[in-house]
């Protein structure tokens, strides 16, 4: 059974007083839900980290980066290491966001580095892949999550697997408003699991966890969360509001009940 997993990424929003109280509001909606069944991360920005987790203490609600650079430590100015995410209380860490594809040079490459690097440190990444409007316009998207999937976890064992979730982004939904209908949804994923299937054996492959993201929100969560492969969603723009945000952990919980 795999256990859903909802995620907020606050990308570059709230000031660290603007964090703690968005992390507070959504505290005080969970202890009136009973979302055991669902694991619920929050991914603010670093300067808000360490805030959001003292917050977050004994909730059962998990913390996450939104990046994360390869080395332990070192003369990388800008950058933050795993163990500093680490140390911050983060568990978890978004890597490859198709916002760090397309504006920060993100490749496979820096992707596959990023990944190994989280997993030594003990952090859970969520990886993220996807199609832009163009590849999926020209019959690519397949071709594209191939790429994606397996060019970045070269060398990721089937243990490590158990300890990865993987986000499927189109990234022509992505802050547009315009949702994968749940079909679309589910046939990425089913093509996900097929891949990991290959290269990992069904063991593996029917453990990982694979989300959707791209313009989830309280009245799209209940469809896509009734298709098989979908165990969860990494949640942008209806993450940064308490009531949304609870909204659809809250019908997230009802599907998997
Ligand atoms: P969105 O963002 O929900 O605002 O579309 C999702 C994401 O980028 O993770």
């Amino acid at each position: 059974m795999r256990k859903t997993i909802i995620a907020g990424n606050w990308k570059m929003y709230k000031t660290i007083v603007e964090a703690i109280e968005l992390a507070n509001g959504l505290k005080r909606e969970f202890f009136k839900l009973d979302f055991a069944a669902v694991d619920v991360v929050l991914c603010p920005a670093f300067t808000a980290l360490s805030e959001v987790a003292e917050v977050l203490t004994e909730t059962g609600i998990g913390l996450g980066g939104q990046d994360v650079y390869w080395q332990d430590e070192g003369a990388f100015t800008g950058e933050v290491s795993p163990v500093m995410l680490k140390d911050a209380g983060a568990q978890f860490v978004i890597i490859g966001h198709s916002e760090r594809r397309q504006f920060f040079s993100e490749s496979n490459e820096t992707v596959n580095n990023k990944i190994k690097a989280a997993l030594k440190a003990g952090l859970t990444p969520i990886v993220c892949v996807g199609e832009n409007l163009q590849e999926r316009e020209a019959g690519k998207t397949f071709k594209v999550i191939e790429d994606h999937i397996n060019n970045g976890l070269v060398g990721i064992s089937g243990s490590d697997m158990l300890n990865l979730v993987v986000a499927y982004e189109p990234v022509w939904a992505i802050g547009t408003g315009k949702t994968a209908t749940p079909e679309q949804a589910q046939e990425v994923h089913k093509f996900i699991r097929d891949l990991l299937k290959k290269n990992y054996g069904s063991e593996v492959a029917d453990s990982v966890r694979i989300q959707y993201g791209g313009s989830v929100k309280p009245e799209n969560i209940t469809e896509l969360m009734s298709k098989p492969d979908v165990d969860g969603a990494l949640v942008g723009g209806a993450s940064l509001k308490v009531d949304s945000f609870s909204t659809i952990v809250a019908k997230a919980s009802e599907v998997v009940k």
